[in-house]
């Protein structure tokens, strides 16, 4: 069996808030494979958003490691970590986080670009993402002027744009009609197939999360359940 790509032990979450002390994540145990496709599940402040932040190396444990292919991510330092974020993980957030000044192709390219990455294959990769999410017309847009779901999907582009072996996402449909969260799924889905990409989902649709391989429910900064759909028991 090929090792984890992620692999979490022990690890909690507590804000001090000055009078009080929240336990948002209280003692989590977790290893995912690469290629794995894991939906994350759990009510509202259950701490989905707080463990995919974890796991992006956005913030840190309280308690705990939190290896990212054999490096515990939790103890690096900043620029060490903003190297290995680049590099290996991409993100999709609920609000797509795309860069207003920036025309839909530039957001695409960003990543690279921060990476010092910028001949002309990056440009070419740029340019075949967006036209793989139906954009290529689109190119010279800024956000403003692109629709939500199109917003989504060059969001989706730019993720995929280093080609990274982790891809997190985090109610990457939720602000989209039913239509266009459809599309963003299934391009999502492709995307992750084609460039063979360990996906970690968090979402409250029941549907969307019975494409994944495996589901883990939250409850109470708690894991309560780690299911693999589709496979005997
Ligand atoms: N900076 C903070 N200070 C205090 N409490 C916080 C902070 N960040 C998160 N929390 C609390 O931690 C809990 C988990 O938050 P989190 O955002 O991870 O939940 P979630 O499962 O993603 O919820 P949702 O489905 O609504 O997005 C919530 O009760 C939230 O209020
Ligand atoms: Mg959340």
């Amino acid at each position: 069996m090929s090792s984890p790509i992620l692999a979490l032990a022990g690890v909690t979450k507590s804000i001090d808030t000055g009078t009080h002390r929240v336990d948002i994540l209280r003692g989590i145990d977790l290893e995912i494979r690469p290629g794995e496709f894991v939906a994350i599940m759990g009510a509202s402040g259950s701490g989905k958003s707080t463990l995919l932040g974890l796991l992006a190396g956005l913030d840190s444990p309280t308690m705990g490691t939190i290896q990212l292919d054999g490096e515990d991510i939790a103890r690096l330092a900043e620029d060490r970590l903003a190297d290995i974020r680049g590099r290996k993980i991409g993100f999709v957030f609920q609000s797509y986080q795309l860069i207003p000044t920036l025309t839909a192709e530039e957001n695409v390219l960003l990543p690279a670009e921060l990476a010092g990455e910028n001949g002309r294959d990056t440009l070419d990769r740029a340019r075949a993402l967006l036209d793989r999410v139906g954009l290529s017309e689109r190119r010279d847009h800024y956000p403003v002027q692109l629709s939500g779901g199109e917003q989504q999907r060059v969001a989706l582009a730019r993720a995929f744009m280093r080609r990274p072996p982790l891809l997190l996402a985090d109610e990457p449909t939720g602000n989209l009609d039913s239509t266009n969260g459809r599309q963003v799924l299934e391009l999502l889905l492709n995307l992750n197939r084609d460039e063979h990409t360990t996906l970690v989902l968090v979402t409250h649709d029941r549907e969307l999360a019975g494409y994944a391989s495996r589901i883990i429910t939250l409850k109470d900064g708690l894991i309560v359940s780690d299911e693999r759909p589709g496979t005997p028991a």
